[in-house]
């Protein structure tokens, strides 16, 4: 359970909500958002460099039992993360020149029903992704080791899945 001190949370309504999180609060934040969305989700993560993107994703596969290295995908533009329930697949599209690359990766071979997607810099590839279930948007806030996080629901799977995830913060809401 998340401690009420943990998270500044704002429900704007079923599909939006807006949280402050601090740096040492991602891993539980991640691991949460994880363990909701594990049987599949395609989440867009965006928000500019340094905003935490990586960070998060690396809280969320660790928070679903990887043990081993989380790097960011840059070079490779996807890493793939097979775990006891799940299938992640963690894409950092910012190098991306052109949609079309996605093909060459394969992209239409993956089971977008299946695992839980993590899209860094989605509006790179546009046309060749499938549909956000959620949206999570990182952002500055005063504090330099804090962020505004937002995070929306575009499907009715998202929708569950954030009320899932506002039902593991209850002493917020
Ligand atoms: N609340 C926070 N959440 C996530 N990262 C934070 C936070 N506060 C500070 N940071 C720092 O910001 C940087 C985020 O980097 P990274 O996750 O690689 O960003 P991105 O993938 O969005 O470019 C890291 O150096 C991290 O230590
Ligand atoms: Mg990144």
């Amino acid at each position: 359970m998340i401690h009420s001190d943990a998270f500044v949370l704002e429900i704007i309504s079923s599909f939006f909500v807006k949280i402050i999180i601090e740096e040492p609060q991602m891993p539980a934040f991640g691991q949460h958002l994880g363990e909701v969305c594990q049987l599949g989700s395609v989440i867009f993560l965006k928000g500019t460099l340094g905003m935490g993107k990586t960070t998060l994703s690396r809280a969320l596969v660790q928070g679903l039992g990887w043990q081993g290295k989380v790097k960011s995908p840059t070079y490779t533009l996807v890493e793939q993360y097979d775990l006891a329930n799940s299938v992640v697949f963690h894409f950092d599209l910012y190098r991306l020149a052109d949609p079309e690359e996605l093909e060459f990766l394969g992209i239409r071979d993956f089971d977008a029903q299946r695992g839980l997607w993590l899209v860094e810099w989605p509006e790179k590839g546009v046309g060749l992704l499938p549909s956000a279930d959620l949206v999570i948007e990182l952002s500055e806030c005063e504090s330099a080791d804090a962020r505004q996080v937002t995070i929306s629901a575009h499907s009715s799977r998202g929708e569950s899945q954030l009320k899932s995830l506002r039902n593991r913060m209850p002493e917020a809401i």
